[in-house]
C-alpha cells in the first residue's frame, strides 16, 4: 500500500515550484463531509468516497496556495473547475486520493494522474489502444517491460487531464505519441493539432514508478496559453507544500 507521505512528496518532487499538492487515504474519508453535485449523491458509496476524497485533496491543495476553501464543481468532460486565478487537477487510485493546484500567473494547466500496475495491465491485455510497438520498445529497457504499459497508460492520461480543459474535446490515446525519455521524463509528441496546440509539439510528462503503481505529472506553463507570447517568470512562487505545511523548496 502507498504511503501517503512518500506520495505526497513524489508528487512535489516531479512537479517545479508553485504547485501545492495534498493527497489522502479514500476510506479514512466521509463522503457526507462534502456538499455534492446530484449526479454524484445517486452514485455508489465508492464514487461516492474517492470524489469527495479528491474534492478534499484539491479544497486543502487550494488553502496551501492561500485561497479560500471553495467549492469545486463539474465543468465539461467532467474537468473540474476551479475558481478563478487556480489550475489544478485531481486523480483517485490504489486507495488514494490526490489533487495539485497552481496559480494561472505561473501555470496555464496541470495534470495528475495515478494508476494500479496490475488493474492496467489486466483491462489493457494487448496495450495496443494505448500505444504502439513502437512506443513499448522505447519505454521498455528504461521502465522494464512490466511498467511501459502502465506508465504510457498514465502518463497519456495525465496529459489529457492537462489538455482537455483547453481542447474542449476527447482525443484518442494513439492522437499522442511518446518519443523520448530521459530519466524520469517521457516526451509525448502531439500526432494531430489538439486546440492552440499545433501537431509536432513535444509536451513533458513525469513517470514515478512505485511498487504496484504509477504516478504521472504534466504540466503548462502560462505562455503556453498564449502561443507566440513570451512570458518570463523571474520570481517564482516557492509554494511546494505536504499537508499544511510548506516546505521552501
Ligand atoms: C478522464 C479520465 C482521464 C480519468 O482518468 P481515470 O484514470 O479514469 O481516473 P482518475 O481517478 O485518475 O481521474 C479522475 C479525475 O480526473 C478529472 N477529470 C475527469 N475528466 C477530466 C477532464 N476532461 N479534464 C481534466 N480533468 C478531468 C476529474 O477530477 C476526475 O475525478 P472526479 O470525477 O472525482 O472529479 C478518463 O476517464 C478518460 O475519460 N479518458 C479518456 C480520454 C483519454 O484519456 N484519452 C487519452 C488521450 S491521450
Amino acid at each position: 500500500m502507498l504511503d501517503v507521505e512518500q506520495f505526497i512528496e513524489a508528487i512535489l518532487d516531479a512537479f517545479p515550484p508553485g504547485v501545492s499538492a495534498h493527497a489522502v487515504r479514500i476510506n479514512a474519508i466521509d463522503p457526507s463531509s462534502i456538499c455534492m453535485p446530484p449526479e454524484i449523491i445517486r452514485s455508489v458509496e465508492k464514487r461516492r468516497r474517492e470524489f469527495a476524497a479528491g474534492r478534499i485533496c484539491a479544497q486543502t491543495a487550494l488553502v496551501l496556495q492561500g485561497e479560500k476553501c471553495s467549492a469545486i464543481g463539474i465543468g465539461p468532460l467532467r474537468a473540474p473547475i476551479w475558481p478563478p486565478g487556480f489550475v489544478g487537477s485531481i486523480s483517485h487510485s490504489c486507495g488514494l486520493a490526490a489533487a495539485v493546484v497552481a496559480k494561472t500567473q505561473l501555470f496555464a494547466s496541470l495534470g495528475i494522474d495515478v494508476e494500479m500496475v496490475s488493474l492496467v495491465a489486466s483491462s489493457l491485455e494487448s496495450g495496443g489502444l494505448v500505444g504502439t510497438p513502437v512506443e513499448y520498445a522505447l519505454l521498455s529497457p528504461a521502465l522494464g517491460v512490466d511498467h511501459a504499459l502502465p506508465a504510457l497508460f498514465s502518463a497519456k492520461e495525465a496529459l489529457f487531464k492537462c489538455l482537455a480543459p483547453s481542447v474542449g474535446a476527447y482525443f484518442d490515446f494513439l492522437d499522442v505519441e511518446a518519443v523520448a525519455i530521459e530519466g524520469s521524463k517521457i516526451g509525448i509528441r502531439l500526432k494531430r493539432q489538439l486546440g492552440l496546440h499545433p501537431v509536432g509539439e513535444v509536451i513533458n510528462v513525469k513517470v514515478t514508478l512505485f511498487a504496484g503503481a504509477v504516478l504521472a505529472c504534466t504540466w503548462l506553463h502560462e505562455h503556453h496559453a498564449f502561443p507566440g507570447r513570451d512570458f518570463y517568470v523571474d520570481k517564482p512562487l516557492h509554494t511546494h507544500c505536504t499537508g499544511t505545511t510548506p516546505i521552501g523548496k
